[in-house]
Parts: C-alpha cells; sequence; structure tokens
C-alpha cells in the first residue's frame, strides 16, 4: 500500500543545504525531497545499528569539531571524563584554524559507547561523528 507523505518545513544552514544540493545533483536525485528521504533512512539505519550492538565491544569513535565555538571543547572533554573506564586512548589532531579532529579508543560495554557516542552528537558545533566497533579479540 502507498505510503501517505507527510510534509515538513526544516531549518537549514545555507553552506549545509548548498552541499547536500549539490551531491543530491551529482548522485543523480531527481528532488531534493528524494535525497532528504535517503538521508534520513541511513539516520535511521546507523541509529538501529547502534541499537543492535550488545555486550563487550572495542571500537573507536571519530570525531570533527569546531573548537573555536564556546564551550563546546570543554563539553567533549567533560563527555569524556564521565566515561573514563570506558576511553583507552585517544588522539587529537588540530587540523586547521578552526577544526579538530579526536580519535577515542574504547573497550566496554555496547550500552556505554552508546551513550557517549550519543552524547558527543548532541553537541553543537561537532560536525561528524563515526562510531566503529568489533567484538573483542576472544570473540574473533
Ligand atoms: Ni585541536
Amino acid at each position: 500500500m502507498e505510503q501517505e507523505l507527510m510534509r515538513i518545513g526544516v531549518s537549514l544552514p545555507d553552506n549545509l543545504l548548498t552541499k547536500f544540493d549539490s551531491i543530491i545533483k551529482e548522485r543523480g536525485y531527481s528532488s531534493r525531497s528524494e535525497g532528504i528521504r535517503d538521508a534520513i533512512r541511513s539516520y535511521i539505519t546507523y541509529y538501529e545499528w547502534m541499537g543492535d550492538i550488545r555486550g563487550r565491544r572495542v571500537g573507536t569513535i571519530t570525531l570533527i569539531y569546531d573548537h573555536t565555538k564556546r564551550g563546546l571543547s570543554n563539553a567533549i572533554a567533560d563527555a569524556q571524563h564521565e566515561y573514563t573506564s570506558l576511553i583507552k586512548s585517544s588522539i587529537h589532531l588540530h587540523m586547521d584554524h578552526q577544526n579538530c579532529l579526536e580519535v577515542i579508543i574504547l573497550d566496554g560495554e555496547a550500552e556505554d559507547i552508546r551513550k557517549l557516542d550519543e552524547k558527543l552528537m548532541s553537541l553543537k558545533g561537532v560536525k561528524f561523528v563515526k562510531l566503529n566497533t568489533a567484538p573483542p579479540a576472544e570473540k574473533l
């Protein structure tokens, strides 16, 4: 059965929309709506995948953020200090005048990894977050 389509209004920064439009054009989408539907599906898939990981995992969280954003560096550090038993190491790279890349190496319960990932994703000024996890060595 055909799904009923709902209309939504979304406010986006100009540069984000410009980039999105150039990607959907490059990928041959017929409309912005089609691209947005696909992006939402990917987001849901990622979220569901995150919800499916269980038990002890090892992994990394890679994030890129704007360190000039007031309070953000502190908020990122605070989030990591809440999960010291989970975080084994981290690498920080000052990418350019504005942006930092951080890779956090984790070993612990999936539930905690997910909470830290969600916390980092929710911070304003964080431009990119990517979680990767694997089972611990004895389960490979
Ligand atoms: Ni930096």
